[in-house]
């Protein structure tokens, strides 16, 4: 079991770069599946999340190649099996992906429930209901979902909620049926841009992705390509409230900055400077900081994911800020082990209200889900004192090497086997 140990009063300073986007890498990766031949992926984030799934790429019978630690090279046409092994996909929820692209090259997926982050009920019902809407049938029993249709034929699809996941697994299923699928109040997220311009290189015919209507005229079948997965927008995120909690300096790089926008404009709204350039911005902490009321929303409206590292940084604002998850129901693990450490949060449903404090103190914390354990790394980087921070197997998940990139931006972080 590892930890990492914490040293606080730590300040951010210096530059570094971000790594390719692991919502983009853990969709793409499924997809590749659909591929008629080789694909070269690079930019490809080398996390656990990645690392498990091309091991489900090669269960699977794919040929799978890793050239640097950055590009991924794909044959899938050994693929034999549509039943992913349930040890490997119980780890992660983005396995879920394997339904649509399986039931698209093979008429058959059969998909242990999926694992992951623990944010509440996260049901699938908009995926299944896209994937019958396309003439599969589903079955859910012991715990395993199989999704069968060897014609899928295109469909009208609303969904009755905005679901990155049911959005890309629709898409995914889609590619080949038979005829036009329409995706209405579909996901806009950037990451569903960038499976779609994957699958458009492999010969797809998807338009209006990053829009709520995504039209799908399936095709018969891929072929190869390659493809360089965006920047990770969370990544960048979380560097930036980094930055602005430990009120530090730092220069973010390689990053689309438009897909930071709700973030960078809610810093400024904070009184943090933000100066975007074309491919980078620059955080400078201030010391005179005003608290704010943050609402989380799909985007582009502010991300959930960096709501509990936003939470840390208004912890150290004087005053009342609030924050409204709208996106998860029960994402506000982190507070119990964020008020461990000094912080005046109360949570009313889905409302927490934070009260600035003085300053956090170094405790043994426990990291729930990937995001709360960033937010707790950044909590440990201003308290006074030790934290040291279990868990770090859900940080390990999407972040690639974390205490090379800290390093980098001028923090230490000790990581210990106990
Ligand atoms: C993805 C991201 C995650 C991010 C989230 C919201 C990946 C691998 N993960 O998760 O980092 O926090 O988007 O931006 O890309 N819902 C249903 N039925 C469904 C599907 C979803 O009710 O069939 C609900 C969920 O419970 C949630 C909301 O819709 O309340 C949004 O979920 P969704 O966008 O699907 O999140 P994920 O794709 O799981």
């Amino acid at each position: 079991m590892q930890k990492l140990l914490i040293n606080g009063k730590q300040v951010l300073g210096g530059s570094i770069s971000i790594s390719g986007a692991k919502n983009a890498a853990v969709a793409i990766l499924p997809a590749a599946i659909l591929a008629g031949e080789k694909v070269a992926i690079s930019n490809m984030p080398s996390i656990t999340d990645t690392n498990l799934l091309l091991e489900i790429l090669k269960a699977l019978g794919a040929k799978v190649q890793k050239e640097g630690k950055n590009i991924v090279k794909i044959v899938p046409a050994g693929v034999n099996s549509t039943s992913p092994p349930f040890e490997m996909v119980k780890k992660m929820r983005a396995s879920y992906y394997f339904m649509g692209s399986l039931v698209a090259r093979f008429g058959r997926a059969e998909i242990p429930l999926p694992g992951g982050c623990n944010l509440g009920p996260r049901p699938i019902d908009q995926h299944l209901k896209g994937f019958s809407a396309l003439g599969a049938e589903i079955n859910q029993e012991h715990g395993t979902v199989t999704v069968k249709g060897k014609k899928l034929k295109g469909a009208h699809i609303y969904l009755d909620v905005v679901s990155v996941g049911a959005t890309i697994n629709i898409m995914l299923a889609a590619t080949t049926a038979e005829g036009r699928t329409i995706i209405e109040n579909a996901a806009k997220e950037p990451e569903i841009v960038d499976t779609a311009n994957f699958l458009n290189a492999l010969g797809a015919k998807i338009r209006g992705a990053g829009t709520d209507v995504i039209k799908i005229d399936g095709v018969k079948e891929l072929g190869g390509a390659e493809h360089c997965i965006i920047p990770d927008r969370i990544e960048a995120g979380t560097f930036m409230f980094a930055a602005a909690a430990t009120r530090g300096e730092l220069t973010i790089c390689d990053i689309i900055p438009k897909h930071l926008d709700p973030v960078i404009a809610k810093l400024r709204e904070i009184g943090i400077q933000v100066d975007v350039g074309e491919e980078s911005l620059h955080v400078c902490g201030q010391d005179s900081l005003s608290p704010v009321d943050i609402k989380t929303f799909p985007y582009p409206g502010f991300p959930t994911d960096l709501q509990p590292l936003a939470m840390v940084l208004l912890s150290t604002i004087p005053g009342t800020s609030l924050i409204k998850e709208n996106v998860f129901d029960g994402r506000f693990k982190h507070v119990d082990e964020l008020k461990r450490m000094g912080a005046k949060i109360k949570v009313e449903g889905r409302t927490a209200v934070i009260e600035g404090v003085e300053g956090f103190t170094g405790a043994p914390v426990k990291a729930t889900d990937l995001r709360a354990g960033a937010a707790l790394l950044v909590a440990g980087l201003i308290a006074e004192g030790e934290t040291r921070l279990s868990g770090v197997e859900h940080i390990r998940r999407g972040y690639e090497n974390i205490e090379k990139k800290f390093a980098q931006a001028g923090v230490e972080l000790k990581c210990v086997e106990r």
